[in-house]
């Protein structure tokens, strides 16, 4: 179930039976020339779409921007501060909670978000911690996972791509994407990738991270993506992470 496509009476019915809920969250931002700009949110977006076919879940609207700073010297990246962004998850989170869902689950496509995931929990956590009574504050438990990190898909990404995954427009989420938009696809995937594998090295500020990678790949040969393979990788990620959701919700 899509929240944005739900009447606030069954977002009501839901939560008489259920009061988990999955979170997609992303990051608008270069993925290289034959990556989409939404790679990070749409990865991230098409799992939790797959696992709603297999389970009665509710899906929140996509979080679509996030901290991406390093990549804002290519245009159309956007990014939120961490401060920012931390923000955004607590006010999301308690927007929510405030009419009595309680275990989120948030399924990540961007590591620039990971800082910012973990210290929005802190802070959630911290506004019962400082009251002995809970200062009035919901009861939540929060959970993330980044996708591309999860055994299943790492291992077909070694198989499948070897060092070519690298850290940056890797094969994998790109064949993700291609899998959701073929038209999409088809438009960008023939553009020209020089050097084949793209460089590695340390992210500072945007205008480093330009001159370090210079087409926005950083490590990954994302010529190796091909749809198939996407479909593979969303159908093992939308598995494990239905038993890591369904796992946060039986905790006791
Ligand atoms: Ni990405």
């Amino acid at each position: 179930m899509r929240l944005q496509l739900c009447t606030w009476p069954e977002v009501e019915a839901y939560l008489e039976k259920s009061t988990g809920i999955i979170m997609p969250i992303g990051s608008a931002e270069q993925h290289g020339p034959t990556g989409f700009i939404g790679t990070d949110a749409i990865c991230p977006e098409l799992i939790a779409g797959s696992i709603a076919e297999n389970i009665e879940v509710m899906i929140a609207p996509t979080i679509n921007v996030g901290m991406a700073q390093h990549h804002l010297g290519f245009p159309g990246s956007m990014a939120l501060r961490p401060t920012t962004l931390i923000a955004v998850i607590r006010d999301c989170v308690f927007s929510l909670a405030r009419n009595g869902f309680d275990r989120f689950f948030f399924i990540n496509g961007h590591g620039g978000n990971t800082p910012s995931l973990q210290a929005a929990f802190s802070e959630i956590y911290a506004e019962r911690s400082f009251h002995a009574d809970g200062g009035g504050s919901p009861q939540v438990r929060c959970s993330f996972a980044n996708w591309w990190k999860i055994k299943s898909v790492k291992k077909i990404a070694d198989e499948m791509f070897g060092a070519g995954e690298g850290f940056h427009a890797t094969p994998s989420e790109v064949a993700l994407t291609y899998y959701g938009y073929p038209e999409d696809a088809e438009r960008v995937h023939t553009a020209k990738l020089d050097p084949k594998r793209a460089p590695v090295g340390p992210i500072y500020d945007a205008e480093d991270y330009r001159r370090r990678f210079p087409d926005g790949r950083i490590g990954s040969d994302p010529a190796l993506a091909t749809p198939e393979i996407g479909a593979k990788l969303l159908s093992v990620a939308a598995a494990e992470l239905q038993g890591d959701y369904e796992a946060l919700l039986k905790e006791d």
